[in-house]
Order: structure tokens, then C-alpha cells, then sequence
């Protein structure tokens, strides 16, 4: 095929590629291609392809808006909503090797520490996007820092007192949406009364609230419940904001075996060492009463939630390779998958900072199915206006004999 020139075209044609494929993670190349197949095969209209999801092209519904993804991690809530139109303007991550991979996947170095910037300096946007960190209040944070002896929840003075910050900036910025994401204990912990500081501090901020526990194995194949917040600024929606978290995906659910590769190199398998401990444990621990222990993956059903440290020993997602054979763990690929992050998205870190940053992040195909909830009802807003307009107020006067 010969070469595809986009240089000598008019500038504004040319940063429309720009941002297209940059918006849609693809090459430009590949999206004059697509865009020049779709009118050769009398597609209609502009392809608008989303190029990575699964890696097909599915069709990108969506309207434009600007997102901020604070919290980011490696991205996943910026993923999401990018695929139904977001584009962020501003990031903010204080892990070195989470900001390598954000900056290969997004071309961007995300903002450090997020109590040193000033909520001013963060650019006006629509959507605030945050997965505030979840340690204080998830159950495995709270057992280990109450055996530790240290504090957790809003306690968690340094960790904790995030949330606040976070209020702070809602608070200058007043983004017109927001989108929070934590760990279902977030509902729970201390008596419910965290999860009460949170749904009051929104409320005085004067934000409509929609919360939604979501198990994201209707998406990937892992059981993986985390609490979905949906904000929109009263003010701005008036208090009844018809908004609704979305249906669970039709069609048979993603199985486990889907995300494998077909072979894995032998440093994936456990050794016999590590693989003794592990049922040595978990015999002890059912012993005494409890599930404690790993946990062997129905090839044909979903996994248990892939965490933070499941570099350590991968005991919680294992893969059973046959008799005689000792389990394995996934490979970061693997991890990355049943995360439902595309394998276009390369993997720059070690394995083990890898494992970390996928067990943090948030699903993005589950973002994305919030995001379109969260489009629909900004879209309706834009267009409940009398007049028909999706902008333009009524005027009062009309100028007699015009229309
Ligand atoms: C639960 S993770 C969010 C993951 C993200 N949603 C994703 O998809 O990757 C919380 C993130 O907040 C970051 N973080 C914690 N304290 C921070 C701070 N003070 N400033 C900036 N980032 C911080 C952590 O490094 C972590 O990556």
C-alpha cells in the first residue's frame, strides 16, 4: 500500500487528525485509514471509532467535554470517559512509576501531590474524576493498620484527610459533575460514619448524590465491587437530576479463560515452596473457621478481586495448570486484561509495580458505562431549554413581523 501523506492538508483538517487519533488512542495514520474506509464503505457520517476497546472498532457515542482525573493512578477513570467524549485537562498523581505509565499511555506527566496545588491553578472543567485512595477505609487497609496500631478511616490523618482536600477543590472549582469511585467498604466502615461525613460534606457543597455499589464481572471476568459516586452541582441541574447508573451489559458474561494467553513462560508457575505455604495457610485458617486462602480460578467463571498486592504471592487470582502441575499466577498482560485495559496500552514498569498499579485502578469499561449515564443526563440538560434550543435562552421580545 502506497504511503498515506497527512502532511499537505489545510491546518485545521490537520488538527483534526491531531486530535482525533490522539483522543482516540490510535495512530493518524490509522484514523485517515479508518475515516477513508468508512466513506469507501458508505458508513454514515464522521467514523467516530473508538480504536482501542477490545481492540475493535466500536462506534464512539458521546458529546465533548473536559474532564480533570485527580487520584489518577494510571488513568483508568480518564480511559472511561474518554470514550464517551471526555478530554482531560489536567492530572494529578504522586507515584513516580504510576506517572510513567500514565505519561507512555497519555503523553503527559500527571501533577504531583495533590494538597500542594492549589485548586485555582486546576484548569475549569465539567467533569472532576477522582478514585480518592481507598487504604483508609478498605477492609484489608483497615485490618492491617489496626494491627499496626495506626489509626484509619478520617483518623488516617495524612490519607484520610485527602477527601477533604479533594471537598476543597470541588469546593473553588465547582465542577459541574463529579465522579468519585472507592472500595464497597466505604459504605461500612466505621459505622457508616464516614460514609456519612462524605454524603454531607457533597450535600453542603451543594451537589446531588447518586451512589452505586458495582460489580464489575458483568464487564470482565472478575468479582470486583466498588462504589460508584455521581455528583451534579444543584445549582447548575436544579434538584431533580434524572440520572441513572447503567444496566449490566446483555450477553453472556466474559469468562476467566478469555483474558489468558495461550502459553505463559514457566516464571509465572508457583514454585513448590510458595505453593506448600499457601494451602499449608489456607488448611490452617479453615481450621479455624474463616476463608482465608487462595484462591484457584474457574477457568469458566470469574476471578476474586485482583489487589494491590497480588505481587506478593498472587494468591488471590491462581491459575490452575493441570494435575501434577503447581498453579501459576497471571502474567502483568493477564492483570492489565482482566483490569479490561487494551493490550495496545504498553506495560513500562517492573511486574511488580505493574501488578500494584493495575490491583489500584478502577475498571475503565465500567467507567465508561457510568460516563454514558453521565452524558446522557448532561446532554438532557443542555436540551431541556422551551425554545427548542440547545443553548440560546428565550427571549423575551420578539421583534414583530420576524420569526
Ligand atoms: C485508588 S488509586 C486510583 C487509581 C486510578 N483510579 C486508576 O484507575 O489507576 C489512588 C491513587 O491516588 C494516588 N495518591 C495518593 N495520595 C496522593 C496525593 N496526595 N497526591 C496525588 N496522588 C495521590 C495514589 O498514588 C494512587 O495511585
Amino acid at each position: 500500500m502506497p504511503q498515506l501523506l497527512i502532511r499537505d492538508i489545510p491546518p485545521q483538517l490537520k488538527a483534526w487528525i491531531d486530535e482525533k487519533s490522539y483522543g482516540l488512542r490510535t495512530s493518524q495514520k490509522e484514523f485517515v485509514l479508518s475515516v477513508l474506509t468508512n466513506a469507501w464503505e458508505g458508513g454514515e457520517g464522521l467514523p467516530l471509532f473508538d480504536g482501542v476497546q477490545n481492540g475493535t472498532t466500536a462506534p464512539m457515542d458521546g458529546m465533548p467535554f473536559t474532564l480533570v482525573d485527580l487520584f489518577a493512578g494510571i488513568g483508568g477513570m480518564r480511559l472511561g470517559l474518554e470514550r464517551v467524549g471526555g478530554r482531560c485537562t489536567f492530572s494529578s498523581e504522586w507515584d513516580k512509576y504510576s506517572q510513567k505509565t500514565y505519561q507512555a499511555w497519555f503523553g503527559e506527566l500527571p501533577e504531583g501531590d495533590i494538597r500542594e496545588i492549589r485548586p485555582e491553578d486546576i484548569p475549569d472543567h465539567d467533569v472532576l474524576a477522582a478514585g480518592f485512595p481507598c487504604q483508609p477505609f478498605s477492609i484489608a487497609g483497615v485490618s492491617k493498620k489496626k494491627s499496626l496500631g495506626m489509626q484509619h478511616g478520617f483518623k488516617d490523618v495524612k490519607q484520610g484527610a485527602l477527601f477533604f482536600h479533594l471537598a476543597k477543590v470541588i469546593e473553588i472549582k465547582r465542577p459541574p459533575v463529579i465522579l468519585l469511585e472507592n472500595v464497597k467498604n466505604l459504605r461500612t466502615h466505621d459505622k457508616r460514619k464516614t460514609w456519612d461525613v462524605i454524603r454531607k460534606s457533597l450535600d453542603a457543597l451543594d451537589y446531588i448524590i447518586f451512589d452505586r455499589i458495582i460489580d464489575a464481572a458483568s464487564w470482565v471476568p472478575q468479582h470486583r465491587e466498588r462504589i460508584f459516586i455521581v455528583g451534579f452541582d444543584r445549582n447548575l441541574f436544579g434538584s431533580n437530576v434524572a440520572f441513572e447508573f447503567p444496566e449490566l451489559p446483555v450477553g453472556p458474561p466474559p469468562k476467566f479463560r478469555d483474558i489468558l494467553d495461550r502459553k505463559s513462560p514457566e516464571k509465572y508457575t508457583l514454585t513448590d515452596h510458595l505453593w506448600n505455604y499457601l494451602q499449608k495457610y489456607a488448611a490452617k485458617h479453615k481450621a479455624l473457621g474463616n476463608g482465608f486462602g487462595f484462591g484457584m480460578t474457574d477457568l469458566d467463571g470469574v476471578s476474586r478481586t485482583l489487589s494491590a498486592r497480588y505481587y506478593k504471592d498472587g494468591s488471590e487470582v491462581l491459575i490452575p495448570q493441570g494435575k501434577g502441575k503447581n498453579p501459576r499466577r497471571l502474567s502483568p498482560r493477564e492483570a492489565a486484561r482482566l483490569m479490561g485495559f487494551p493490550d495496545e496500552l504498553p506495560i513500562v514498569v517492573s511486574d511488580t509495580q505493574a501488578y500494584k498499579q493495575f490491583g489500584n485502578a478502577v475498571v475503565p469499561p465500567v467507567v465508561e458505562a457510568v460516563g454514558r449515564q453521565i452524558v446522557q443526563t448532561m446532554a438532557a440538560h443542555l436540551t431541556r431549554r422551551p425554545n427548542g434550543c440547545l443553548l440560546k435562552k428565550s427571549s423575551r421580545r420578539q421583534v414583530a413581523g420576524r420569526h
